[in-house]
């Protein structure tokens, strides 16, 4: 079939992105749309958008001697008992903590890193019980006199029930407290604990985090405690909802810095606390801290570091910037101090509400699982997400700084003053914080255009997720999402990008201090629509439009016949044979989408399509598919049409080799987005045929496409003396080098490889500039053999900048030596040479390389168990690993090994990977289907296309 009979037949297809320049995901913004308008530019469719052992003062002022006891497990725990079940039973209501923490720095006898604490809660009976839950993990609690885990005291008149029994329910990660009787409606208790935990190097609760300074190893303490590992650090209520006030303090080392979310309050104060053991009294400082607001616990931080720090102060607001010394002293926080003040004042006048706390610290970790967290106060970073170094650092490094201080201010509001009530709606939150960090970043970096980018990034990121049939719609029933590692599987792509919305100010006032579910905000939004006089479709509530973009999964594909003016709506799906095994939905898969277009006027227009079909007045001719593609060579092209041609014609929705036509122009492009956005598709074909004998030619093919790009970089930076000056020009002339290199273009190559001999021979003089490095290094270690990689190796460990570590632990895993890169992958299960952060996503590497794909999965199913126990608990890592070393998967074989994983591991389980496996079968499947159908017209094309010598 031909692609022009194919066309005229189907006439157009246009997914409900274009013009849209924000997809599904804000379909919120339809609704306040004309409001946001005048407000914000970017929003506009017709832009384009675009812690033992106890210290001596035990709680309650008692002077029992405690007692370090093993947790008592009941063996014969009665199935269906309350403290089976994962949810807190709604009768009790915490109040105010009262928490003192002291971790050791040092190993202990048993050569454990360990933390002390003790800790009260005050807390309310709001429903009659003779049962108290409270979230307790991995802690081991010292008896008190009456021999149970904890003490309970009443604060009214009536005195509290005896405690018939206690004891730790591990698997449902609980403290369980029987009484004797019950306690009463509407009184307050007070449930004190003295316990000690591992200062572990999990990176999750209160955990341990090593650095080398000066040849001296220096460990930090501190937190990552969303989603559920507070109750690691202390028993607690650990569920968002159950906010509450915390007083804490912290005993560390002296000349050591403790930081908590409050203000430390007074001057440090040395206090003597003797502790019993072969060492004698020790002399530790005591740093109180100013008590919390109300706030959920996932939001807690505590650290204690040698660190340094630099200040500022943005109206009555405390900026501080914590880092190692050396980090400090070499002026690395300068950027983020610099960027922190205008962003938060654009928050400020963006929510139309004040920052609630008197300060806002942020601290960079050599060891953080995450990007960042959103602490209250107290933002914690991975050092790259943080610390700058112009000699060191990459523009995108620097946008990266600037978008992830952008992201976390942001959830300061919407986050942390309001909560959501539970996990099944953490879309809400990322979904926003996502959104507006790009208005943030854009407000600290007004001439880089950044908003341009939401599109290329979060649209693309959902669109290859979101069409799976093992997808998940953005609001899961509370019910559920109830175990710790489903929740860590909401925090995937789907929840970071789907959502953008606006009008918050009457939202984030009533709510403040308190917690909302999903449906709140459609309320506020009506009421925007209800004031703005908005028009709805007749009979639609913001709550009908928006149930069926949140509680169905996907997202719908809108097809317009350019001749009849009709248009139809379908699920889309990568693989739509997969339909059938999609579970039913309560709204058939059909969406309410707004339909926007420019008329000839260019002026907007706007339907509603409500059914499956429609009729789309005022049809003409600039929506037919052959303008979209003329337009395409001219200025007008808008990167959103490109991701959608690909991701339709991965779908079987329009024809492949429509697709690739949409590239010819290429080398007469020389901006940023096209690029960007071809380059992204063409991986997709990468992937299915660089082990195929189509590579040859698609390389061939691309090679034509890209000289003319990679001499105009030459011409417009003195042959490669400079930079560019745009910000999206510099990244444009990385994509010249990674693609010129790597379809062999000679002249590329003899570049990379004489910057990178020419610093093996002077390393103290890297000749390369920072926004080429990434690239540059991986040419020439592809290029090179193991001088090249150990020359990267011992650079990649002297680094004194983690943006420096991570552009070379990228670049090794670009070797084309197999056994270079199998000892790169027993590297990363050695915490001494790979970081336990960065062990997943350095494998990801390897199997992005195509001489590294099988390697990696060998060595992923090989160590499966072994990496399941190590590096299970983080939240992120998992699926990005199955989903990452996965990602190659198109033949029959390769589906048949990884059915078997899934069932040789069913024991061991997958932790936040689960659905990673499904998703990664189905979407193997697909990629067979997909390869079996297009292979031969993709070669043909590519034949027929590349030129002829
Ligand atoms: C917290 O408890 C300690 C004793 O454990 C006490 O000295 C301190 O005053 C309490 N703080 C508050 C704010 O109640
Ligand atoms: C808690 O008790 C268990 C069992 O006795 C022991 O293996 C573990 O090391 C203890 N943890 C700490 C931090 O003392
Ligand atoms: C920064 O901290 C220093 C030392 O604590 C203090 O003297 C200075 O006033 C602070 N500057 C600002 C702007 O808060
Ligand atoms: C931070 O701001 C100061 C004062 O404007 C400026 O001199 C310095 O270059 C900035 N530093 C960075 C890394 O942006
Ligand atoms: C901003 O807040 C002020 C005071 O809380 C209120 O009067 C004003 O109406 C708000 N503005 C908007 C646009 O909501
Ligand atoms: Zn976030």
């Amino acid at each position: 079939m031909g692609g022009g009979f194919y066309i005229s037949k189907f006439v157009g297809v246009v997914g409900i992105v274009f013009g849209a320049g924000a997809v599904a995901t804000v379909i919120a913004l339809a609704v306040v749309y004309s409001q946001e308008v005048a407000k914000n530019e970017a929003l506009s469719p017709t832009n384009g958008g675009s812690t033992i052992k106890p210290p001596v003062t035990t709680p309650g002022g008692s002077t029992v001697k405690p007692q370090i006891t093993t947790p008592v497990i009941p063996t014969t725990a009665p199935s269906n008992e309350p403290w089976d079940k994962y949810r807190l039973p709604d009768t009790l209501k915490p109040d105010h903590y009262n928490l003192t923490l002291w971790p050791r720095l040092t190993v202990n006898a048993q050569d454990l890193y360990i933390f002390t604490g003790n800790s009260y809660v005050v807390f309310q009976c709001v429903k009659e019980t003779d049962l108290i839950l409270i979230h307790s993990n991995k802690l081991n609690y010292t008896k008190w006199g009456d021999d149970h885990l904890a003490k309970l005291s009443a604060l009214g008149s009536t005195p509290a029930p005896t405690i018939k029994k206690s004891w730790i329910q591990p698997t449902t990660q609980f403290l369980v407290l029987e009484l004797n009787g019950k306690l009463a409606v509407g009184e307050s208790y007070q449930l004190d604990t003295v316990f000690v935990g591992e200062l572990a190097d999990d990176l999750g609760g209160f955990y341990r985090s090593v650095y080398t300074e000066e040849g001296e190893e220096k460990v930090v303490a501190t937190t990552q405690m969303q989603p559920t590992d507070a109750r690691k650090a202390f028993p607690c209520f650990d569920e968002p909802a159950m906010k509450a006030i915390f007083h804490i303090t912290l005993l560390h080392p002296p000349m050591t810095v403790a930081l908590s979310n409050g203000m430390e309050h007074g001057q440090y104060s040395p206090v003597e606390v003797t502790e019993v053991g072969p060492k004698g009294p020790v002399t530790v400082w005591r740093t109180s801290f100013d008590k919390t607001k109300k706030m959920s616990t996932y939001l807690l931080a505590f650290i204690v570091s040698d660190y340094d720090y630099i200040n500022s102060t943005n109206d009555n607001v405390l900026i501080r910037i914590y880092a190692r010394k050396k980090a400090i002293a070499d002026g690395q926080g300068e950027y983020a101090l610099n960027k922190t003040g205008p962003i938060l004042k654009f928050f400020e006048k963006y929510y139309n509400a004040t920052y609630p706390l008197p300060k806002s610290d942020q601290i960079a970790l050599p060891d953080f699982n995450a990007g960042a967290m959103e602490n209250w106060g107290l933002i914690t970073y991975r050092e790259t997400a943080l610390l700058y170094d112009p000699k060191m650092s990459s523009n995108s490094n620097k946008e990266r700084i600037a978008t992830i201080i952008a992201h976390e201010l942001a959830h300061m509001w919407f986050g942390n003053l309001v909560t959501l009530r539970w996990w099944n709606d953490l879309w809400l939150n990322e979904g926003f914080a996502s959104y507006v960090e790009y208005l943030g970043a854009n407000e600290a970096e007004p001439d880089w255009n950044i908003k341009d980018l939401i599109v290329l990034g979060d649209v693309h990121r959902v669109f290859a997720v979101d069409a799976l049939a093992s997808s998940h719609p953005l609001s899961s029933r509370e019910e559920d999402i109830q175990k710790p590692e489903q929740i860590s599987e909401l925090f995937d792509a789907i929840s970071y990008s789907k959502v953008r919305s606006s009008v918050f100010s009457t939202y984030l006032n009533t709510f403040a201090y308190d917690n909302t579910v999903y449906t709140d905000l459609w309320d506020h939004l009506q009421m925007a629509v209800n004031s703005t006089g908005t028009s709805l479709p007749t009979g639609q509530t913001v709550h009908s439009i928006m149930n069926r973009w949140v509680l169905q999964m996907g997202f719908p594909v809108v097809t317009i016949n350019t001749t009849t003016g009709l248009i139809n709506q379908q699920h889309f799906l990568l693989d739509p044979s997969t339909a059938g095994s999609v579970p039913p939905s309560d709204f058939k898969y059909e969406w309410i989408v707004p339909i926007r277009w420019m008329n000839t006027g260019l002026v907007q227009q706007q339907i509603w399509l409500e059914d499956k079909t429609g009729i789309l007045f005022q049809l003409s001719t600039e929506l037919n598919w052959w303008m979209m593609l003329l337009t395409l060579q001219g200025e007008y092209m808008k990167d959103s049409q490109f991701i959608c041609i690909f991701s339709l014609s991965r779908a079987k929705y329009i024809n492949t080799t429509l697709a690739l036509r949409t590239t010819k122009y290429l080398r007469s492009e020389r901006e940023y987005m096209p690029w960007e956005s071809a380059l992204d598709n063409l991986d997709f074909f990468y992937l299915m045929f660089d082990r195929s004998e189509i590579y040859g030619i698609m390389q061939t093919y691309l090679k034509y496409q890209i000289e003319p790009l990679f001499k105009h970089f030459g011409n417009i930076t003195g042959n490669w003396t400079n930079v560019p000056t745009g910000h999206m020009d510099q990244y444009n002339q990385v994509n010249a080098i990674r693609v010129a290199c790597s379809t062999g273009i000679e002249e590329c190559q003899t570049l990379t490889k004489g910057w990178y001999s020419q610093w093996m021979k002077d390393p103290a003089n890297n000749p390369i500039h920072p926004n080429l490095r990434t690239t540059v290094y991986c040419s020439a270690i592809a290029a090179g053999g193991a001088a090249e990689w150990e020359f990267g190796w011992d650079q990649f460990q002297a680094a004194t900048i983690a943006i420096e570590a991570d552009k070379l632990r990228s670049a090794l895993a670009c070797t084309k030596q197999p056994w270079l890169l199998n000892k790169y992958l027993e590297y990363t299960l050695d915490a001494n040479k790979i970081r336990k952060q960065d062990a997943t996503s350095t494998i990801v590497y390897i199997a992005s390389n195509v001489v590294g794909q099988s390697l990696a999965w060998d060595f992923m199913r090989d160590r499966w168990n072994y990496i399941f126990t190590q590096y299970g608990g983080g939240s992120f890592s998992f699926s990005n690993l199955i989903n990452g070393v996965t990602k190659r998967f198109s033949t029959e074989f390769e589906l048949k090994q990884l059915k078997q994983f899934q069932a040789d591991n069913s024991e061991v389980g997958f932790g936040s990977g689960t659905l990673a496996v499904s998703q990664s079968i189905e979407r193997t499947t697909a990629n067979i289907k997909w390869v079996a159908e297009n292979k031969d017209s993709v070669q043909t094309w590519f034949t027929t296309e590349v030129p002829k010598e």
